[in-house]
């Protein structure tokens, strides 16, 4: 359920474009939703197409498009490898295949203590930078060898109190 507080800021959002043109807002409404529940559920979708007026289907499809929007509840730490085709060639492959051993999960799954989910993503336009990847939709972390991948695990779970 949308809270009055996400509702109030899909307002603001949907203020931002001309009145006939509400379903502009739907990123910005689905990561409100996101930002409110940790991912986007069904129910979020439904309450954002009645909002803008949209289809829930075309709703659905931007949430499917975009790998920011999570379908499912992720752990506090979505770790984002790149392994489209420019960072395969630079062991975008390996640093996946070293952080699920680190994890002690595969590519997808979440760890059972919540805080980490590995997944892989397309390009971050960092090809140069390979391996890389993103944590939370938001930090890049380029040139990440075994040691620099074992460094941010590491880190992120001793500033948990899990190290
Ligand atoms: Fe990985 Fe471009 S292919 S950042």
């Amino acid at each position: 359920m949308i809270s009055e507080e996400s509702r109030a800021r899909f307002e603001l959002e949907v203020a931002k474009y001309p009145a006939d043109q509400r379903q502009s807002a739907v990123m910005a409404c689905l990561a409100i939703a996101q930002q409110q529940h940790g991912y986007v559920s069904p129910e979020s979708e439904s309450d954002i197409a009645e909002f803008l007026g949209m289809a829930p289907m075309a709703v659905h499809e931007v949430t499917t498009f975009y790998n920011m929007y999570n379908q499912q509840p992720v752990g506090k730490y979505k770790l984002n490898v790149c392994t489209n085709l420019p960072c395969q060639l630079r062991d975008g492959g390996k640093a996946l295949q070293h952080l699920e051993k680190k994890l002690g999960i595969a590519m997808g799954e979440s760890t059972p203590d919540g805080l980490f989910t590995l997944q892989q993503c397309e390009c971050l336009g960092a090809c140069a930078d390979s391996p890389v990847l993103l944590v939370n939709d938001r930090t890049m972390c380029s040139f990440m060898s075994n040691e620099k991948l074992d460094q941010l695990v590491d880190g992120l779970r001793a500033a948990e109190g899990k190290a």
